[in-house]
């Protein structure tokens, strides 16, 4: 069976870590796990990248020396992975002796063979980027980054000739569908690749940067950073001649998101192919994490840190929640709401409860003693819950292989769900009732083990502990730390006979001062979602789109103190949920004009799926929708 490598981009050092970091490194982590669960012999490699003008400066505001400063940050990323179980194999830093030899290597082999030139050259800097634009690349003069004008700087320069590589490059990602995925990063490098490709200048004098590494070939200058960076991938291994890299390189497999496409997806495989070393299989490109539908920045205050979510909600469901909501590839939104609802919904209500109802029926109808399933007395029932359970590891399979975390995860709860039906329907409690059916009870509960020692396995790369913790409580020790994807397929590997401890809660219900969050409410963020609402561009504001609608229908929500569910006409039929039932009664709704958000992601609320919110203005004493003036036009917008 191939070996498998992966690898994250090495961070910079002069940030904290964050939940973007936090993601890539969270995948590599599910897929390594995952792999290992196929019965490969998996690699994972993560650092840091601590060269360059950024860390410089960034060590210079807090007065300390740029290998100190480097440290400190590099420590806070080595730290954060065992917090959020993450399991690399090795962390590298590229202030590394072993990682700056084989740096120099191989600009010395790609010099030596004459893909490395000497020349003076102009052009606009961005001192941001720490590289040249070109006057195509620029938006209105400006760095599209750091919107900065770029100064115009001459200096000679060591220049990478990757012109000579273009049509080498085309032909190999055109004959490689699946060199550069999901297919729209490919397709954005193609035509990236459609303008002629410039040489790549790949030093900075020393005049002008000291912190980075030396050329082999000339010691006034100093490596640019990229050239520099992306030879960690083999420098951890060992390049040339170490044993994990002729085992792990054929196999790399590279986890970046779209902000780095560029680097990895043409400077990185012209510089394997001029240094004659093989290219990657495949880079995996993923999109990027908003907050509150906002960029993530220092400026917003909206950076979220993953060491608070953990100690908040534990690191599972930060896992679960990463998985759960991107689908690779496309740019997500992180809220906090979002996270206790699916926390309590998905894995307190969904999950959890499964897991002990389960485990209490066990302790009540037999001791704790896992029972014998009898092969005669099953049912069409018990045949379905077994096709489903093979359907479950095949989905889950596939989507993991292709990189669709979500429906890897849908996979494994609409076998939950079949689970929780199967109990509904099958209903134990009442075949205790009867000594005849005796061999039914304990094929059903034998079933529903089984079960859940297939959704411990499904688990496990994506939610380690309650794997373990679903594991011990079902006495899987046979298979830990982890099953194997040849136990998932099989049925029937629960040990009859044993004896299982009692049950545990395996997510405890997040219980917070308003449970059900409605239109109108506001939750207070938790601590661990440090956003200061600070002030906002203007351009933020204006995605949002706000609209007057009608009330054609209202309900209150069954079970609910504060919710009404509302159709309105928006220009288009919106169902919301409403946190105003204190406020309003369903019946003086109808015909009322409100003003609401229509592009909020839809959340479920009580089992409803609200699509937009209603506007109110609220305190603890009263809530008021907010309403026009005059008669409009349902879906006028709010200017
Ligand atoms: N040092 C370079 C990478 C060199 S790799 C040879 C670098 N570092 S970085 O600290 O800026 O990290 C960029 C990476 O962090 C992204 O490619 C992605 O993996 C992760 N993310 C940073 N912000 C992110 C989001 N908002 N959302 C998702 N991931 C993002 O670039």
């Amino acid at each position: 069976m191939n070996p498998f490598y992966i690898t994250t981009p090495i961070y910079y050092v002069n940030a904290r870590p964050h939940l973007g970091h936090a993601y890539s490194t969270v995948v590599a982590d599910v897929l390594n796990r995952f792999h290992r669960m196929c019965g490969q012999e998996t690699y994972f490699l993560t650092g840091t990248d601590e060269h360059g003008d950024k860390v410089v400066r960034a060590a210079k505001e807090e007065g300390l020396s740029p290998l100190v400063y480097a440290d400190q940050i590099s420590g806070l990323f080595k730290t954060l992975w065992p917090e959020l179980d993450i399991e690399y194999d090795y962390f590298i830093r590229t202030t590394d002796l072993v990682h700056i030899k084989v740096v120099k290597e191989v600009l010395q082999k790609i010099y030596d063979a004459g893909d490395i030139y000497f020349s003076e050259y102009e052009g606009a800097y961005c001192f941001g980027c720490e590289r040249f634009y070109a006057e195509r690349e620029l938006a209105d003069g400006r760095c599209p980054d750091h919107k900065t004008i770029p100064e115009v700087i001459r200096e000679s320069n060591y220049f990478f000739r990757m012109s000579r590589y273009q049509d080498w490059l085309i032909e190999h990602i055109e004959t490689h569908p699946d060199f550069i995925r999901p297919e729209r990063y490919r397709n954005e490098v193609l035509a990236f690749l459609r303008e002629p490709l410039a040489d790549l200048c790949i030093s900075r004098p020393k005049t002008r940067l000291q912190w980075g590494i030396t050329l082999p070939f000339d010691n006034q200058f100093v490596t640019y950073v990229w050239f520099d960076a992306l030879l960690n991938y083999i420098s951890a291994l060992g390049y040339p001649d170490g044993k994990p890299f002729k085992k792990f390189w054929p196999t790399v497999q590279h986890l970046i998101a779209k902000d780095i496409l560029k680097p990895h997806g043409i400077y990185w495989p012209i510089m394997l192919k001029a240094a004659g070393i093989p290219l990657y299989l495949h880079l995996n490109v993923h999109g990027y994490w908003n907050v509150d539908e906002a960029k993530m920045s220092k400026s917003l205050g909206n950076v979220v840190d993953p060491l608070e979510l953990k100690k908040a909600y534990g690191s599972d469901a930060f896992r679960y929640f990463l998985m759960r909501e991107m689908v690779f590839g496309l740019d997500s939104n992180f809220n906090e709401e979002a996270f206790i609802q699916r926390f309590n919904s998905d894995l307190a209500n969904d999950l959890g409860n499964l897991f002990s109802r389960s485990l209490t029926m066990v302790h009540k109808y037999f001791k704790g003693i896992v029972p014998q399933g009898e092969a005669g007395a099953e049912s069409e029932l018990d045949f379905g819950l077994r096709a489903n359970a093979d359907k479950a590891v095949q989905d889950y399979q596939k989507a993991v292989k292709d990189l669709a975390f979500h429906k890897a995860v849908m996979a494994i709860w609409e076998f939950i769900n079949h689970i929780n039906k199967y109990i509904d329907v099958t209903a134990p409690w009442e075949l205790a009732k009867r000594k005849s059916q005796h061999k039914e009870l304990q094929t059903v509960l034998y079933n529903v083990l089984e079960g859940l020692r297939v959704i411990a396995g499904l688990i496990y790369p994506i939610m380690p502990r309650a794997a373990r913790v679903m594991q011990e409580h079902l006495c899987i020790t046979w298979a830990a730390p982890f099953q194997t994807l040849d136990d998932l397929n099989v049925w029937g590997k629960t040990r009859p006979g044993t004896k299982l401890p009692k049950t545990v809660t395996l997510f405890p219900r997040i219980n917070r001062d308003k449970p059900e969050l409605g239109a109108g409410e506001t939750a207070e963020p938790a601590e661990a979602f440090r956003t200061v609402k600070a002030e906002i561009p203007v351009k933020v504001f204006q995605q949002v789109d706000l609209r007057v609608a009608t009330v054609l229908h209202a309900e209150p929500v069954p079970r609910s103190q504060k919710l009404l569910k509302l159709k309105v006409d928006a220009g288009e039929e919106i169902t919301i949920v409403a946190g105003i039932a204190e406020s309003y009664q369903p019946e003086d709704l109808i015909g009322k004009q409100v003003v609401i958000v229509a592009n909020l992601n839809p959340t479920k609320l009580m089992g409803i799926m609200s699509q937009g919110m209603a506007l109110t203005a609220s305190d603890k004493a009263m809530c008021r929708l907010v309403t026009v003036d005059g008669p409009c036009e349902p879906g006028t917008p709010l200017a």
